[in-house]
């Protein structure tokens, strides 16, 4: 029997309003604009603003809107995976808040926490469900609202993260492009260089905990600069060998986006030229699992069918992977 092939056949995607400038952090920490675009790529984030928001406040319309694209009711979802490392609450799960907002009462839902790999490894979950015959619709949402984590008070990660949502729908399908083949990777050890001090079961919060601001991102960014470019740059490649992909027969490299630099050596290794690399990094900074499916959004319409994409992430674990697909539509 052929294997089945499940396919991204929508996207939505959601980013707030709010804009924070590099001449706003300028207001707020010692850093300049010209630091922080010359060392990341960064112009400006954008922040969730508003009493009570949460992550699934931005999932919602990002899957409302391919819903609509694909003029599909939220009763078709099946399953909906939600990458978050935000969560709205510690638990329930994220993706259960947003299949409760929209209705989508037919499906069950859980979250994936793989930080910055986040939606690489939900898509790949959701695309295995599909390729087992069980569940013919499933949703994978990346989303974060980082400015939830940060400390702006902390020039080394404040200038970095920003808040939003990106969602796809997967679908079988019949005439086989979609998700080809993935690499996806992990290296506990790695954890010490980028993670929450607090707030987790080794170390709930307290009055202590607060006070020694445990609870927002720590980050030590040349370690994990090194492990970005090298872990992001080796899989997208060996993606490439084990699939005889040359550099010509790829249309986009779709790249997480940390840093510019780690986005520029990712293309190099593959030998792609930038203008076959989704970069919206000067707009959005890092959204951390929304990176990938925002870029999908911003260039759904000018993907055509058989267009083969690498999609590439480094992030917090350490977790990194790419997957290749093979475009299943043109949107238009
Ligand atoms: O998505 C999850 C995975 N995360 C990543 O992939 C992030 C990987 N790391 C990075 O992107 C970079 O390491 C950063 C953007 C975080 C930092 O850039 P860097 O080139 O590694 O800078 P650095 O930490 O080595 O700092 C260089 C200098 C230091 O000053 P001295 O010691 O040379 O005097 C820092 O104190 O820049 C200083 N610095 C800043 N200056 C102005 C650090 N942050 C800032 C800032 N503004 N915001």
């Amino acid at each position: 029997m052929q294997k089945r092939i499940a396919a991204i056949t929508a996207v939505g995607g959601y980013v707030p309003e709010y804009r924070l400038t590099n001449a706003e952090l300028e207001t707020m920490v010692d850093t300049n604009d010209e630091w922080i675009r010359t060392r990341t790529g960064i112009e400006e984030r954008r922040i969730l603003k508003g009493e009570g928001l949460g992550s699934s406040d931005m999932g919602v319309p990002a899957v409302l809107e391919l819903c609509k694209k694909r003029g599909i009711s939220p009763l078709d979802i099946d399953c909906l995976i939600c990458a978050t490392v935000t969560p709205d609450l510690v638990f329930p799960a994220t993706a259960n808040i947003i299949c409760d907002k929209i209705g989508a009462t037919n499906a069950f839902s859980y979250d994936i926490g793989a930080a910055c790999s986040g939606f690489l490894f939900a898509l790949t979950t959701g695309a295995s469900l599909i390729e087992s015959g069980r569940y013919k619709k499933v949703v994978v949402v990346g989303v974060d609202k980082m400015s939830s984590i940060i400390d702006y008070s902390d020039r080394a990660t404040c200038i970095i993260f920003g808040d939003g949502a990106g969602a796809v729908l997967l679908e079988e399908d019949p005439e086989g492009n979609g998700i080809q083949d993935s690499i996806l990777k992990t290296d506990g050890s790695g954890r010490q260089y980028l993670h929450m001090k607090a707030g987790g079961s080794a170390k709930p919060s307290t009055i202590e905990t607060v006070m020694a601001r445990e609870h927002f991102v720590y980050q030590e960014g040349q370690p994990v600069f090194k492990f970005a470019v090298k872990g992001m740059a080796d899989v997208s490649y060996d993606l490439m060998q084990r699939n005889g992909l040359s550099a010509d027969d790829i249309a986009w490299l779709v790249p997480h986006q940390a840093n510019l630099r780690i986005i520029d050596a990712t293309a190099n290794r593959m030998g792609l030229p930038k203008e076959k690399v989704m970069i919206n990094i000067q707009k959005f900074g890092n959204t951390t699992a929304g990176t990938i499916p925002l870029c999908l959004w911003e260039w759904e319409g000018r993907l055509k069918k058989g267009d083969n994409l690498i999609l590439a992430a480094f992030g917090g674990g350490f977790t990194w992977g790419a997957t290749w697909i093979r475009w299943a539509y043109d949107a238009g």
